[in-house]
């Protein structure tokens, strides 16, 4: 939630705002109902900012005279304190002349205390956000201090709550300052030129060189590099590494949209999460993992702590991770873990799952989790991201950057990583049996991405019916099984992209309530299992198809190639490539996918930045 930028370059020009511009532009998916920037020349700090989306800011950019200038920074926010307008947007300046600029991703939650003393002392307040209090109170420190660095070490230890913070000063035009609690920074370094960044996409464009930080830390760029310490002044270090994709992987690619060209990398990220994960006999290596196999072995249950989508890719691993391995799994969301009273131990593995690798919920919860000593490993998108860095163990999945708020191949890859798990842990624990077994599923899961890309060819009739049902005000998604998940998952879709009212079901749950909803012309989608599925899987979900149609649903059924017995009950079926039961959900999700983007579409709505949302919850 809000992207922020920073920037410092060598010598005076548009091109720090140039940088900023893009970072923002990049960033935007974080927070896009305004967007602000200040720049520093010598002496003299400039600042403008808009409610809207970023194109606001970029227009009155262009009415001003804008000064050349050798600092910026930049903002593009997600409301908390204060609703979005020009005024509550970033930057907030302070101090005498306003010489000062601050922005903030994160709550302050002493906000009011603190404003309270700065009403005291007669300081007049130009918004209703809790972010222009540090503005002030950092002004203040640099007026005692006259020096940005301390002046930063001053406010901070002072600040309750989650924060980043980046501020410029016109007396200082040769630095940025950052501070970090429970917030996402890193660092990007350039030649002669440094960044800062909400993530790397930030600064992408310029640099593949990345330094990640620690919470409660001060940062400080210029142009000629950067110094870390703690919020106590320690010195400290950060830890340098290679963004492993470049700008390209970030940008559109001759897609209407992110989100549609995402679909598309779906096949590329399942097939780069399961590179390198096997050796040349099929058997599973996750020496990244670093865990001890004795550990591993002793694991008695599992509990997956995640949240949307991300707890959806949660809710498949149990299913599979308890038929291969027979460890009790349990799904919690995560802003809910904590107040379970949940029983982990150290026997307790906890997985987290998270694209972002900052929801704020998730990384709660993990570090709940490792102070009752469960042994956590995180799923992550995201390199050097708050949670893995404070899990034990991390297993990467390898999606690439996803832009389009709602979340698509990031999914895939998330279940495509809990698989993996679960079938190193069957392999750890298991006979020769469970090994062989492993192998043939791996080699089952390689031969996935293909068939998606096949299936992404067939999707025609897909979009057909998402643009006849532009007017439709609800859909039902339904689903037995691994199936479960993916009717929640295609409703989440629906409701975030399309505003529609959508609800998924587990199919057995339909007679004992939700059946009522069923009017003559209701859309239901229905997730139905290969006929190869266990425990007569298939049968009941064609009766539940027949209970529906009966009570005058209009059935859109998603079924494997060949499968005949849908045919008499379905309005439209929507055909995907055959797979073993617990591997369905990585083809079924795809149509939902992609009718989602379509009745987006065809509403013509904002399909990348649907309203409300933002791509990374950082505050619970
Ligand atoms: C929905 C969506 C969200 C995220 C959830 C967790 O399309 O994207 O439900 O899945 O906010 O985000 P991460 O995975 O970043 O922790």
């Amino acid at each position: 939630m809000c992207g922020i930028v920073g920037y410092v370059g060598p010598g005076m020009g548009s091109h720090p705002l140039d940088v900023v511009m893009e970072g923002l532009a990049r960033l935007e998916y974080r927070g896009y109902d305004s967007a602000g920037v200040a720049l520093v020349g010598d002496g003299s700090l400039f600042s403008e900012k808009r409610a809207g989306k970023l194109v606001n800011l970029q227009e009155a950019l262009a009415r001003d005279d804008v000064p050349d200038a050798r600092t910026a920074i930049g903002h593009t926010r997600w409301a908390t304190h204060g609703g979005p307008t020009d005024e509550n947007a970033h930057p907030h300046r302070g101090g005498t002349e306003g010489k000062l600029a601050v922005v903030h991703n994160g709550i302050l939650e002493n906000f009011h205390a603190l404003k309270q003393e700065l009403d005291a002392d007669g300081v007049e307040f130009t918004s209703e956000t809790d972010t222009e209090v540090a503005g002030h109170l950092l002004a203040a420190a640099f007026e005692r201090t006259g020096d940005l660095t301390r002046a930063m070490q001053d406010v901070v230890v002072r600040l309750e709550g989650a924060f980043t913070l980046l501020a410029v000063h016109a007396d200082q035009p040769d630095k940025v300052v950052a501070a970090r609690r429970n917030s996402p920074l890193v660092i990007g370094l350039g030649d002669g030129e440094n960044f800062l960044g909400s993530d790397v996409a930030a600064f992408i464009g310029y640099t593949k060189q990345a330094v990640e930080l620690d919470q409660d830390q001060i940062v400080t760029i210029t142009a000629r590099g950067y110094e870390v310490r703690g919020f106590d002044g320690t010195p400290a270090e950060g830890r340098p590494y290679e963004v492993t994709w470049d700008a390209a992987a970030a940008e559109k690619s001759g897609f209407d949209t992110f989100m549609e060209k995402e679909i598309h990398d779906q096949p590329q990220a399942i097939a780069d999460t399961l590179l390198g994960r096997t050796d040349a006999t099929g058997q599973l290596i996750l020496d990244e993992l670093r865990i001890d196999e004795e550990r591993l072995r002793g694991v008695e249950r599992i509990t997956v702590v995640a949240c949307g989508t991300a707890s959806y890719a949660g809710m498949v691993a149990k299913y599979a991770i308890e038929q291969w391995t027979r460890i009790p799994v349990e799904i919690a969301l995560a802003h809910e873990f904590r107040y379970s009273d949940p029983v982990v131990d150290a026997r307790t593995l906890v997985v987290s799952i998270s694209q972002s690798g900052e929801t704020a919920d998730t990384a709660m919860a993990v570090r709940y989790a490792r102070s009752l000593g469960g042994l956590t490993v995180s799923i992550c998108n995201t390199h050097g991201a708050t949670i893995p860095r404070e899990s034990d163990a991390v297993l990467y999945t390898h999606a690439g950057p996803e832009i389009a708020v709602a979340s698509t191949k990031a999914f895939l890859a998330q279940i495509t990583a809990c698989y993996v798990l679960g079938l190193y842990l069957a392999q750890l624990r298991g006979t020769d049996e469970h090994a062989a077994k492993a192998r043939e599923l791996m080699g089952e899961l390689n031969e996935v991405p293909e068939k998606i890309g096949a299936l992404l060819t067939e999707m025609d009739r897909v979009e057909e019916i998402a643009r006849f049902m532009a007017d439709t005000r609800a859909v039902l998604f339904l689903g037995r099984h691994v199936g479960y998940p993916i009717a929640m998952e295609g409703a989440l879709k629906l409701k975030e992209l399309a505003y529609i009212h959508a609800e998924g079901f587990a199919a057995g749950e339909l007679k004992h309530g939700p059946i009522a909803l069923i009017e003559p012309g209701q859309p239901v989608f229905i997730v139905v299992p290969g006929p190869d599925a266990p425990n007569e899987l298939h049968k009941k979900v064609v009766s539940n198809i027949q209970e529906i149609r009966a009570r005058g649903a209009r059935t859109l059924v998603i079924a494997q190639e060949g499968d005949q017995d849908v045919v008499p009950f379905a309005d439209e079926v929507i055909r995907v490539p055959r797979t073993s039961p617990l591997l369905q959900p990585l083809l079924t999700v795809v149509p939902l996918q992609v009718f989602a983007l379509h009745l987006s579409t065809a509403k013509g709505l904002d399909v990348d930045q649907p309203r409300n949302l933002a791509k990374s919850v950082t505050v619970e």
